[in-house]
């Protein structure tokens, strides 16, 4: 097939884990006869430099016309500024709301060889197969912000629609999977947290009567995540609590450097980007973690491309990689790290 991916590199690390990723999908599509055309657009700080916005016309547009984008991270020290009327998250919550994704996919699957990074006990993770559906284009992100001299808001609001969408996507994957769906909110505070809770129980049980459903709240389950991480197969909740959330999952799999995620909608466009951010701190070393990035690359090929054994094989190339201990900087004992461009020729040489 030819299809047409839009690729946002953005900021600090982005654009060195992107570098590697491409010619990991190259790989794949000579191999199965395909052919990517990949087409470069700027998102977040860079596009602040050039453009002046974080989001360019020119970029939602490429995005909205494109098969699916592949996404490095935004922004960085030099656009933190509190003060700054732009930021290059804004650009990222914006093509993520633009292009209508509401449901986040972020799968958490602790590889055997890399047990030894996780800071939990191994024998907790042993079997730990969780995917956190997130909504992505609701609540407190988006809801109405003020700032004043003396106070500041952050509205936070969901409609019955919002919630039931993502309910709807989160339960056909739990159907797919094990069966079993846990809902986080903060249902004893939070209004929200009660209509989310509500619509969740009634859109299970009328349409989706053979997935079990449990409650859970957002601070029993930050604890419930560690202590007994295999308890879950599906976990969906709203947008803040799936950000944070989701960075405490990435330590059952070792490292934040190895976590991928997919933002669909309705359609079969959708955004695929490692669930880390830009990390100044390493970025222009050349020692980024780019597994993160490539599984990305993985999940766009299986749910906007349709294919499954091309994704498949990458998702088994990187198993492999890391089965012969081909680790980064986060994930390396001492002195035994391979830098980013060796561990994605790791992967390309183990494609099936
Ligand atoms: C993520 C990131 C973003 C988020 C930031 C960069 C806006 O943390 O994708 O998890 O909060 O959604
Ligand atoms: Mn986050």
């Amino acid at each position: 097939m030819h299809a047409n991916i839009v690729v946002l590199p953005g900021d600090g690390i982005g654009p060195e884990i992107i570098a590697a990723t491409l010619p990991v999908l190259e790989a794949v599509a000579a191999r199965h006869g395909h052919t990517f055309e990949f087409e470069e657009h700027d998102i977040g700080g860079i596009a602040i430099d050039r453009h002046g916005v974080p989001l360019p016309d020119t970029t939602l547009e490429a995005a909205r016309k494109a098969d699916a984008i592949l996404l490095g991270a935004v922004g960085g020290p030099k656009w933190s500024d509190p003060n700054a009327k732009v930021r290059p998250e804004q650009g990222l919550l914006a093509i993520r709301k633009g292009l209508g994704l509401f449901a986040n996919l972020r799968p958490t699957k602790p590889h055997p060889a890399a047990l030894g990074a996780s800071p939990i006990k191994p024998h907790l993770l042993e079997g730990v197969d969780i995917l956190v559906v997130r909504e992505l284009t609701g609540g407190i992100y988006f809801g109405d912000k003020t700032r004043s001299a003396t106070d500041a808001t952050d509205l936070c609001r969901y409609t019955v629609a919002e919630i039931e969408r993502v309910v709807r996507s989160a339960g056909r994957l739990a159907r797919q999977r094990r069966g079993h769906l846990t809902s986080v909110d903060k249902a004893n505070v939070l209004e929200t947290s009660r209509l989310w809770r509500d619509v969740t129980s009634r859109v299970m049980r009328e349409e989706f009567p053979d997935v079990a459903v449990e409650h859970q709240l957002v601070d029993s389950m930050a604890m419930h995540l560690l202590s007994k991480p295999r308890a879950y197969d599906v976990i969906v909740t709203e947008n803040m609590f799936g950000d944070i959330l989701t960075d405490e999952a990435s330590m059952l799999a070792g490292s934040l450097g190895l976590l991928a995620s997919a933002s669909l909608g309705d359609g079969k466009v959708g955004i695929y980007e490692p669930i880390h951010g830009s990390a100044p701190d390493i970025a222009g070393k050349g020692i980024a973690n780019p597994y993160a990035t490539i599984l990305s690359a993985a999940l766009l090929l299986r749910h906007s491309l349709g294919l499954e054994a091309e994704a498949a094989s990458i998702e088994a190339a990187v198993s492999a990689a890391l089965d012969a201990k081909v680790f980064t900087a986060d994930l390396a004992p001492a002195g035994q790290a391979v830098n980013t461009t060796q561990a994605a020729q790791a992967v390309i040489e183990r494609l099936a």
